[in-house]
């Protein structure tokens, strides 16, 4: 192994954060420096420190500070750009690697590329086709950039050759990061003491869980149908609500109040989410990690939005798409939370792809050392 091969891994949020966990720790298996670039994209404890903290992660060697505060998306990236240029031009690695599809990808990539360094992007080939999503138009340009593409599933690497991507990049289904992360962690999560903290009557499979934070979901058209729909559920189900900072600004702006029987809880770690998902009867959500770990842990999943990127779950029956618009939105989440729909969804398989971490490394260092990526059956 030549002395000189680094890999930069370029992260921010903390979906990103969750899902190269299981990767992170042991790229010095493939190179000889691992070096993590933290945008800073998400800067509170609650939203990413904790996870570093919870996964054993090791600590980021550079921070870019381009938190979101009081910044649009358009100069956020930009300070991305111009702070992460000098670190690449430092470090030259042989690979970065970007993950997903936030501001942080994209900076992370375009500087890459741009100066001619080899890009990896994890979770590649997820598309809402909804180009109003910015995270949509972050990973369409991120795929048509990158030299290395993984796929989460079929369907995304359907998406990839459907978009001609295999003519400039080396394509491979490897699996989803994010279910062999929950997978690992799944056993830990049981034995947190959750519920009882949370309110002594709540009990394992009595209750809803529920989050809450895309951008076209805390608009102020959207949200107040959805904060209805919360509500009214309420009547009939104990709620549990970890509310996304975002979507705490937007309900104070809007003027909207929760019920007071839905229980509203600020983030929760990595752990306790796993927990609280685990032992509800059913997750009403909106984010995107969170459909395949659910997916994973078995438990019915609601989706508050019109489209999904894992629409595979979906086809497998695991998880429902019942829209973000009022009253559409109750009469579909009334219908899934039925106990027999309940049940076909928990009935429910779908493919998974066995030892993804070892995958992704068998080729990056198939890149690093052959100056080739073996090709995964498609
Ligand atoms: C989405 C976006 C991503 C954006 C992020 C902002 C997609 C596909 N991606 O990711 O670009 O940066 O939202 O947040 O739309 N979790 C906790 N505690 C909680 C809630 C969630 O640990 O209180 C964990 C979940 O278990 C999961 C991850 O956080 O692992 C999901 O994070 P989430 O913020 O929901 O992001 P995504 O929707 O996956």
């Amino acid at each position: 192994m030549s002395q000189s091969l680094k890999i930069v891994s370029v992260l921010g949020t903390r979906p990103e954060i969750i899902k190269l966990s299981p990767l992170l720790p042991r790229l010095p298996e493939v190179c000889d420096r691992s070096i993590i670039v933290h945008s800073g994209q998400h800067y509170s404890y609650e939203m990413e420190a904790q996870f570093f903290e919870e996964l054993h992660l090791p600590s980021s060697d550079y921070s870019l500070k381009a938190g979101a505060e009081g910044r649009g998306a358009g100069e956020q990236t930009a300070l991305m750009l111009a702070r992460l240029e000098p670190i690449l031009q430092a470090e030259q690695p042989a690979l970065v690697i970007v993950q997903g599809d936030t501001n942080t990808t994209l900076a992370g990539a375009l500087v890459a590329a741009k100066l001619g360094l080899p890009v990896l992007h994890l979770e590649a080939g997820c598309r809402s086709f909804n180009r109003a999503m910015p995270e949509e138009i972050n990973r369409v340009m991120v795929d048509h950039i990158s030299h290395i593409l993984l796929a989460p599933d079929h369907t995304a690497m359907k998406n990839l050759l459907n978009e001609g991507c295999d003519r400039h990049a080396a394509l491979h289904l490897v699996g989803s990061t994010a279910i062999e992360a929950c997978q690992r962690c799944a056993e830990f999560a049981l034995h947190r003491p959750l519920l009882s903290q949370l309110d002594k009557n709540l009990r394992p499979g009595g209750y809803l869980a529920v989050t809450l934070h895309r951008a076209e979901n805390t608009t102020p058209q959207v949200l107040p149908g959805l904060v209805q729909t919360l509500n009214q559920l309420a009547a009939d189900w104990p709620i549990v609500f970890p509310v996304h900072p975002r979507t705490q600004l937007a309900i104070r702006q809007n003027g909207l109040h929760l019920d007071s029987r839905i229980i509203t809880i600020p983030p929760l770690g990595y752990l306790d989410m796993l927990s609280l998902v685990y032992q509800a009867q059913a997750l009403l959500t909106d984010s995107g990690g969170l459909q395949e770990e659910a997916a994973a842990l078995n438990t019915p999943v609601l989706v508050l939005r019109e489209e999904t990127e894992w629409s595979y779950l979906v086809e497998a029956g695991k998880t429902v798409l019942v829209g973000n618009a009022y009253p559409q939105t109750i009469a579909a989440a009334r219908a899934a939370l039925q106990p027999t729909a309940l049940e076909t969804m928990r009935a429910a398989t779908f493919d998974t792809c066995p030892d993804v971490t070892q995958a992704i490394l068998n080729i990056i260092r198939a890149f690093l050392h052959l100056g080739a990526t073996p090709h995964a059956a498609l």
